[in-house]
């Protein structure tokens, strides 16, 4: 039996984060799906090829969590080729024992519908604009301007839109710090497991 955790949501939200907890304290592996559009991005050339033919050295790139690479990563995430020659890995990845944890933007939609547990973990624009700062430095006022552009390319594509899956639980994490919001996912998973 295995036990499938999805967590999506916009830019900087603290799916990472707390994907990471989940991992740890339930034994689950863990996969930053996001990673796998940034390598197709930053690969250049044709990225229906760079999707199919993608390396565990492509993921291994030290520049794939710059804005640059995140930009990039959403501007080759609307082709619905790219999505196609990376959802099969991401299917055989959730459905390992004992469990697994996928984080990205269509997880709970798409990728695994019949997920145990869905959240859709999201904050404010500026919160979010503010934590990149924080981690990346940079103009401030351009940080803001990205995660806009890309949250607004995510949620506007034909295929496979960043939103929240029905049955999703919504963690907005604007005025929680890490360990609350990590507290909030911990309850949902516990109670799923329990029953
Ligand atoms: O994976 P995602 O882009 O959604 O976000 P993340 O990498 O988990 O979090 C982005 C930054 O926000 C990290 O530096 C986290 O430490 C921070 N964060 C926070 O300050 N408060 C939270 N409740 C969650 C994340
Ligand atoms: O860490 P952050 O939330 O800033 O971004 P990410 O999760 O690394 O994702 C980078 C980009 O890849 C997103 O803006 C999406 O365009 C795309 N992506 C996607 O389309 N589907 C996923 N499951 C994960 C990422």
């Amino acid at each position: 039996m295995s036990f499938t955790v999805a967590i999506d949501g916009p830019a900087a939200a603290g799916k990472g984060t707390i994907s990471r907890a989940v991992a740890a304290e339930f034994g689950f592996a863990h996969l930053d799906t996001g990673l796998l559009y940034r390598a197709v991005g930053a690969k250049g050339g044709d990225p229906v090829q760079a999707a199919l033919t993608l390396t565990p050295q492509d993921l291994a790139r030290d520049d794939l969590r710059s804005m640059a690479a995140g930009q990039a990563a959403s501007r080759v995430a609307v082709i619905p080729e790219v999505r196609a020659a990376l959802t099969a890995f991401q299917r055989r990845f959730a459905a390992q024992e004992p469990g697994a944890v996928l984080d990205g933007r269509d997880i709970g939609t798409v990728i695994c519908p019949g997920a145990e547990v869905k959240l859709y973990v999201t904050a404010s624009a500026e919160v979010r604009a503010h934590r990149r700062w924080l981690e990346l430095g940079g103009d401030a006022a351009r940080v803001l301007a990205e995660v806009r552009e890309r949250d607004d390319r995510d949620m506007n594509r034909a295929e496979a839109p960043l939103r929240p899956a029905e049955d999703a639980v919504v963690i907005d994490t604007s005025e929680l710090d890490i360990d609350q919001a990590v507290a909030l996912a911990f309850e949902v998973i516990r109670q799923r497991l329990s029953n």
